[in-house]
Formats: C-alpha cells, sequence, structure tokens
C-alpha cells in the first residue's frame, strides 16, 4: 500500500513531467510507484526504442547507467537524465576494455557480440549489441565460419550457444542478482506447487536454467505469464517484474523464486530522486562524441538485425 506521501510525490512527478517535457521512460525491475507513473515500462531493448522514438525534449530513465548511456547514444538531440548516477551494473562494470581490444587485435576476424548491459566504450569495440530478448536471432545471422566472442554474461551467452548449437567465446561475468537462487530452492518450490510453470532469465546459470519451462527477457516472461494456459506461475528474475505481471494477469497466482532476487541498483531509484532530477535537470547524462558515434552504429546494427524477417 503507497502512503499519501508518495501519492503526493507521484502527482507532483505526473504534473512536473508535463510541465518539463519529460519522457520518464522505466524497467520492469524499478520499484512498482514508479512503475505506476512511468510513461512507458519495458525491457532493455524495448526502452532503447521507446527513448529512440519518443517526441519529448528530455528523457529520465529510471534504470541503471548503461540503459540511460544507450539513450543519449541514440538520442544525440534530447536531454537525457538519470535520477541516480550511481545506479550501476556489476556484471557490465566487470568488462575491462583493454581484454576486448587485445581479443580484436588476436582476431581480427571474429565477431564482437555485445549485451546491452556493458558501459558505451566497450559497445564502441563491439560489432553488434543484443539484448536478452533478441541475442539468439542477432547470433543467428552470424555466418557459421565466423568466430564469436559475446560479452559480457557469460549466462546469457551459454544459454544462447547451446540453444543455436553455435561454439562461442563467452567473457566471464555474470549478473549477482541471478545468481541469488539455488536449484534446491526451486526444486522446493516445485514440490509445493507442482502444476506450476517455471519461467527463468537466461542471466539465471544453466542448473537453473534447465528447470525452466520458460526462459526469456523480462517482456518475454511477462508475455508467456499472460499467454500461457498456467495459472500458477513461478518467477526467476528480479522481483520489480512482479507488478507488472499482477497488473498484466490478476487471476493467476505468481510467485517469485526467492525474496532474495532484488537487484540492489536498480532499487536505488526513488519517486524522491525522480522528482528531484526533473525539477533541478539532474544529472545529465553525457557520452563524448567519439564513443557515441562508435558505439551508435553496434546499437543501430542490433535495432537493424533484430527488425530483419528471417523466416
Ligand atoms: P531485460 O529486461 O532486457 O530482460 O534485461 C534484464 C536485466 O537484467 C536488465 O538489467
Ligand atoms: Fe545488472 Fe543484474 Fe542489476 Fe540487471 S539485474 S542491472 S544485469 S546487476
Amino acid at each position: 500500500m503507497l502512503d499519501s506521501g508518495s501519492r503526493r510525490l507521484m502527482d507532483e512527478i505526473i504534473d512536473l513531467k508535463k510541465q518539463k517535457d519529460v519522457f520518464l521512460l522505466a524497467h520492469y525491475y524499478q520499484r512498482p510507484e514508479i512503475q505506476m507513473i512511468a510513461d512507458y515500462v519495458g525491457d532493455s531493448y524495448a526502452m532503447a526504442l521507446a527513448a529512440r522514438d519518443c517526441s519529448q525534449s528530455t528523457i529520465l530513465v529510471a534504470g541503471v547507467d548503461f540503459m540511460a548511456e544507450t539513450a543519449a547514444i541514440l538520442c544525440p538531440d534530447k536531454t537525457v537524465l538519470t535520477p541516480e548516477p550511481l545506479a550501476t551494473c556489476p556484471m557490465a562494470n566487470k568488462v575491462v576494455i583493454e581484454d576486448i581490444i587485445k581479443y580484436r587485435q588476436e582476431h581480427p576476424d571474429a565477431v564482437i557480440v555485445s549485451y546491452v548491459n556493458t558501459p558505451a566504450e566497450v559497445k564502441a569495440v563491439s560489432d553488434v549489441c543484443c539484448t536478452s530478448s533478441n541475442a539468439a536471432k542477432i547470433v543467428a545471422q552470424i555466418s557459421p565460419d565466423r568466430q564469436i566472442l559475446f560479452v559480457p554474461d557469460q549466462h546469457l551467452g551459454s544459454y544462447i550457444a547451446e540453444k543455436l548449437g553455435r561454439n562461442m567465446e563467452l567473457y566471464s561475468s555474470e549478473c549477482p542478482t541471478h545468481q541469488r537462487i539455488t536449484a534446491e530452492q526451486l526444486d522446493q518450490l516445485k514440490e509445493q506447487y507442482p502444476e506450476a510453470a517455471i519461467l527463468v532469465h537466461p542471466e539465471c546459470p544453466k542448473e537453473i536454467r534447465d528447470k525452466a519451462d520458460f526462459i526469456g527477457s523480462t517482456s518475454g516472461i511477462i508475455d508467456y505469464a499472460v499467454k500461457s494456459p498456467y495459472q500458477v506461475l513461478i518467477i526467476v528474475t528480479e522481483s520489480g517484474i512482479m507488478h507488472s505481471i499482477s497488473e498484466k494477469c490478476p487471476e493467476k497466482k505468481a510467485i517469485l523464486a526467492s525474496e532474495e532476487l532484488i537487484c540492489p541498483n536498480m532499487k536505488s531509484i526513488t519517486l524522491e530522486k525522480i522528482h528531484y532530477s526533473i525539477l533541478n535537470k539532474e544529472t545529465l547524462v553525457e557520452v563524448p562524441e567519439d564513443t557515441r558515434i562508435k558505439s551508435l552504429s553496434a546499437l543501430e546494427k542490433m535495432i537493424e538485425w533484430t527488425s530483419r524477417d528471417t523466416g
């Protein structure tokens, strides 16, 4: 239940957005009260497209830094704001740029595929980006005779390699939030709810994915929850997704697999910070122009390849 202070703040933010021509763009892992007042809530890929296509002059990104950077790369004529500049992604930050440059030098013919969960500097030295919703489609379009380095999520990478039967070199990083569940916990839940479907994000390790009835991005999980005949759903991704699932299929019983599935960076964004950010036009998200141009190429390629009809 939201208290009256939060409700007042939400109303003020709605008014301020209109006054200052701000598009509030949120990820599914945001707090429910933020999703409720956002102009758009989506997965990483849908957020990028929504930023590119919005008509407002300012975009406030309620998500972590790589999401705000992606908006800044795609929208050079818009002001991009983050309400919490320290909201970051530990998986993305583990990439050492020198590793990627060295790989490029040693394997000039290889294709470097970067998950959007990377800093702009890494996108700038990559050939193409992907998100969890389009990674399989992107990798499937790379000629089988080309070597691939997949950066940085080893679990998403191994899932795609397995799914496509394609050998890829995997960078060694992972999302700490999606490691906060064990196979034993899932077995116990399945024993308790034998009729339930298990819906898993591909950032989870293989022993968790192997227990899934469905594997997909956050929007993929929500779609499956809504459309599948299952009435009981065990959800294995960050807790924020439960808000959208309960909004979109209130008649179903959706159970978060563990209360530990919380991304502290996503949750560091609050109504108060959003209010301050719009009011004071802080904090600006800026990507140096040479990095922006280079990283734009990998992002544009992702968008083009995703929209192709590959049959
Ligand atoms: P998607 O919403 O694209 O599935 O991404 C999940 C995630 O971990 C974002 O940080
Ligand atoms: Fe990064 Fe994981 Fe948080 Fe997403 S949920 S921002 S991948 S740490």
